[in-house]
């Protein structure tokens, strides 16, 4: 790999930045001083540092964030704010958001540069759990629970596939979908002629919402949440991971 590319992925600074700093020389590869942009280095045995601060290079980032109101689910947006810039500092240029959450819709959020997990997470034919918490307009009756569990027409070629409802409260149900589709929740309540007021997803492909994360914040995934969610993602074929291992 390039050493600008090399320092840009570890978010050191854009392409132009990075490259100054190197001409700059305050940047070492195996203690050795460098100011050459273009040089090859090897990402995981070399040793860079910048400004005398080694970098441990990772390929991947996993992130869990409590997706506040009022912020789009994209990288970038002309106007609005996006989830990847609250990540601030760690707002690799490759982080994207695994799937959206409307704007007004807050929770779980998975954001990473893995696009190959991204991929299979997102996969109609994964149907990987997640778990919604709507407040509602109505009290849900035994027949509006009947047919969200069973399947519905919301104007899709096929219906809904089977999902399953918990009531919390008179107006206050988790929902659990085995898949996605554009506002999906939203569509379903309106089906049985009623309304979301709030939705917040608590779950998604076997992770669950940390309490500790405030709306807007974040941290990266632990080893476990990792594995469960590789698990509901389906793993890739052992070749193609070795082939991914080697580039
Ligand atoms: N269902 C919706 O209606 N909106 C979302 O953002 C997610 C699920």
């Amino acid at each position: 790999m390039r050493l600008d590319k090399f320092l840009c992925e570890m978010n050191i600074g854009s392409r132009s930045q990075v490259k100054v700093f190197i001409r700059q020389g305050t940047v070492t590869v195996n203690d050795t001083p460098t100011t050459n942009p273009d040089q090859q280095i090897d990402e995981f045995s070399d040793r860079v540092a910048f400004r005398g601060k080694a970098l441990q290079y990772r390929r991947f980032v996993y992130y869990m964030m409590n997706k506040p109101e009022g912020v789009v689910s994209a990288s970038r947006d002309n106007t609005a704010r996006t989830v990847v810039s609250l990540l601030g500092k760690d707002a690799r240029e490759d982080i994207f958001p695994v799937g959206r959450l409307d704007k007004d819709v807050t929770g779980l959020l998975l954001l990473t540069n893995d696009g190959d997990l991204a991929h299979r997470l997102l996969s109609p034919k994964k149907h990987v759990d997640k778990t919604y918490r709507a407040v509602l307009e109505h009290v849900l009756l035994p027949e509006d629970i009947r047919r969200l569990e069973n399947g519905l027409d919301i104007g899709e070629e096929n219906l809904t596939l089977p999902a399953r409802v918990t009531v919390l409260e008179e107006r206050i149900i988790l929902l659990t979908l085995h898949e996605g589709k554009f506002h999906q929740v939203k569509r379903m309540l309106q089906a049985v002629d009623n309304q979301v007021l709030q939705l917040r997803r608590t779950a998604f492909g076997g992770l669950t919402l940390d309490p500790n994360l405030a709306p807007g914040e974040y941290r990266e995934l632990s080893g476990e949440e990792l594995e469960a969610l590789r698990k509901s993602g389906g793993r890739k074929q052992k070749a193609q991971e070795e082939t991914e291992n080697e580039t």
